[in-house]
């Protein structure tokens, strides 16, 4: 068991649908455990400027449901730096800080490994980032909602492409990840998933086109992740216009939609667990881990291991499916 007292808790990177459920059960768990918990505004930013305040229960009323988090986020660069750095500890130390509660994705825990080659202060991660490009976790908060807002969008944009007899690219998020290309492509049932882990054979892509425009399937629809080897929509649509003129093409980009709303049930469930596990981990004497949630058991994965490049790998038997699924 450890002697902490203090917590701090942050969000950093994106936002994602789900993080004030997760900022609730970190300061509710430890409010049940006699712990002071302390927010820090802006992620890394907030805590270089110690922008930090003491959270009571009564803070984290009525926000399981909010979309944002009300501890705001930021991609502080000065964190990258090693003033930064030695500017956020010190006021760590001024705020008699022990340990922390560091919520993000991928950045977020680049930003903690480095901060801790040079700093000792026991830390646990929580997953949050709707791309889901993290190791040591199924799912990362905010993925199931983005996922779902994808799907919502895309299932209107077909009802107006049937209308119009148009082909639709639609971009949807994912930084460099691939997944929530395919698993709102594979709900809505599009022709074609195009991700950035794989090759895209842009001429596989345009022969389908035109098979189906010959066997007379009017509506197509291809969801495409920013930053595939051709672009986004814009690019996509470009190249299929300049090959088939006579098709009426649109682009459509979902964007920071995709960050925002309510979040999803299972967000807010997973957000609570691994909330709940932080602060726990943290009384056990477990640091410089991230939790995370495999085959439905919580798990902690150290941080170098979450950082590691090329850790997490798209599924081939989901891509397989999709081409034939697709036919
Ligand atoms: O990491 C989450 C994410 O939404 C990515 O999917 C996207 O590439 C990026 O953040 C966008 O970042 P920003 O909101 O800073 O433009």
């Amino acid at each position: 068991m450890s002697s902490i007292k203090n917590i701090g808790v942050l969000t950093s990177g994106g936002d994602s649908p789900g993080m004030n459920a997760a900022i609730r059960a970190v300061v509710r768990t430890g409010v049940y455990h006699d712990l002071e918990i302390f927010g820090i505004r802006r992620g890394y930013q907030g805590m270089i400027e110690g922008d930090i305040f003491k959270m009571q229960t009564t803070d984290v009323s009525n926000i399981i449901q909010r979309g944002g988090t009300i501890l705001k986020t930021a991609r502080s660069k000065e964190f990258m730096t090693n003033a930064g750095m030695e500017k956020a500890y010190a006021q760590l130390k001024k705020h008699n800080i022990e340990a922390l509660v560091l919520i993000g994705g991928d950045g977020t825990f680049r930003g903690a490994a480095h901060f801790f080659e040079n700093y000792t202060i026991p830390a646990v991660g929580i997953p949050g980032t709707i791309d889901k490009d993290l190791v040591g976790t199924d799912f990362t908060i905010g993925f199931d909602t983005a996922v779902n807002t994808a799907v919502e969008a895309i299932d209107k944009i077909r009802d107006t492409a049937e209308a119009h007899d148009r082909l639709f690219v639609v971009e949807v998020m994912g930084r460099d990840a691939g997944y929530i290309a395919i698993n709102s492509g594979i709900a809505c049932g599009a022709e074609d998933i195009l991700i950035p882990e794989q090759i895209t054979d842009i001429n596989e892509v345009l022969a389908r086109i035109d098979y189906d425009e010959r066997r007379k399937k009017t509506v197509h629809i291809i969801v495409v992740a920013e930053h595939d080897d051709y672009g986004g929509a814009k690019e996509v649509k470009d190249i299929i216009t300049s090959r088939f003129p006579s098709l009426d093409v649109r682009a459509c980009v979902l964007g920071h939609i995709q960050r925002g709303g309510a979040p999803s049930y299972s967000d807010r469930v997973l957000a609570s667990r691994l909330g709940f596990a932080a602060v726990n981990a943290l009384i056990a004497g477990t640091t410089q881990v991230m939790t995370g949630i495999i085959n439905g058991k919580v798990v902690y994965t150290p941080f170098k291991e979450i950082v590691k490049d090329g850790g997490y790998a798209i599924d081939n038997d989901m891509l397989e499916m999709i081409r034939v699924l697709s036919v």
